[in-house]
């Protein structure tokens, strides 16, 4: 595994392995890297001959400063964990490499990112679609992987690569959790051990509405998420959204779609956690 930190050191790397025919899977992230992220690291490396795992910390997708400044940063442990999974190369640029001028690029993703994550964070999607792409333009990879714990993300990037024409797979790789079901994320470091017993009431609630919406209608497995999360002391619900999982939408019926997602952001203390569950699936 090679670590580089230049456009040209990696297209130098790359052109020599494409020119052989080589097939090469790109791994966004933004570091502080777990299970969740060594499972799209994984799947790269079983279905591509190069893996490139991008590790950057894009200040353009924060839009609170705060989280920018908090976002941890590990990258000799995030190295360590590459190399055993199976990655080729690392790309760890400087804010200077990934934006020498500032990025004035605008997109719309409407309707995907005018909801839920869209709504809350103004201009994510966009910081986020500025990086994804200039990661894209940089590797130019056969493949792309995201973990659908992001669910919204992985949408938009595929609405991304529709409208900007690239011919680059989307590959969708589904939420690792802990074994007693959290959702892995690099924010769950900043739980204290109390909060990271209450954070777990958000994947119980998940699973708990799954059965609950067996015979229920959309609407109150709605009120049923609100008032379980309302209900534990710790946890302070920003939105739950029952939509479709293609366009986003909320769903009103279950008849609506064939594809019900729910998806709740939940702050926990002041870490604020995202999770989603499939309630039908095509
Ligand atoms: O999901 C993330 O970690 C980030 O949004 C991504 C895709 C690496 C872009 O910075």
């Amino acid at each position: 595994m090679k670590i580089v930190h230049t456009i040209k050191e990696l297209q130098a790397e790359l052109t020599i392995l494409k020119t052989q025919d080589k097939k090469v899977g790109l791994v966004p992230t933004m570091g502080a890297l777990h299970a969740g992220h060594a499972s799209l690291v994984k799947r790269s490396a079983k279905e591509n001959d190069v893996t490139v795992v991008s590790v950057f910390v894009n200040p353009t997708q924060f839009n609170d400063k705060n989280d920018l400044l908090k976002y941890p940063r590990t990258l000799d442990a995030d190295c360590k964990l590459l190399e055993a999974n199976g990655c080729s190369f690392v790309f760890a640029p400087s804010v200077e490499e990934m934006y020498p001028e500032p990025d004035t690029r605008t997109f719309s993703f409407a309707p995907l990112d005018t909801v839920m994550e869209g709504a809350f964070r103004p201009g994510h999607f966009n910081g986020v679609a500025q990086i994804v792409s200039k990661l894209f333009d940089a590797v130019k990879p056969h493949r792309a992987y995201f973990g659908e714990k992001d669910f919204q993300q992985v949408a938009i990037i595929r609405e991304m690569v529709k409208q900007l024409n690239y011919d680059i797979e989307i590959v969708g790789c589904p939420i690792i959790r802990e074994e007693d079901g959290l959702a892995l994320s690099s924010r769950n470091a900043r739980l204290s051990a109390e909060e990271r017993e209450i954070a777990l009431k958000i994947s119980q609630t998940l699973f708990k509405s799954r059965t609950f919406a067996a015979d229920h209608s959309v609407n109150e497995t709605i009120r049923f998420v609100e008032e379980s999360i309302a209900a534990e002391r710790g946890l302070r619900l920003e939105y739950f959204k029952l939509v479709d999982g293609n366009t986003l939408q909320d769903i009103e019926d279950w008849a609506d779609t064939n594809y019900a997602v729910g998806c709740i952001t939940v702050f926990c203390g002041d870490v604020r956690l995202i999770d989603n569950i499939k309630y039908k699936e095509i």
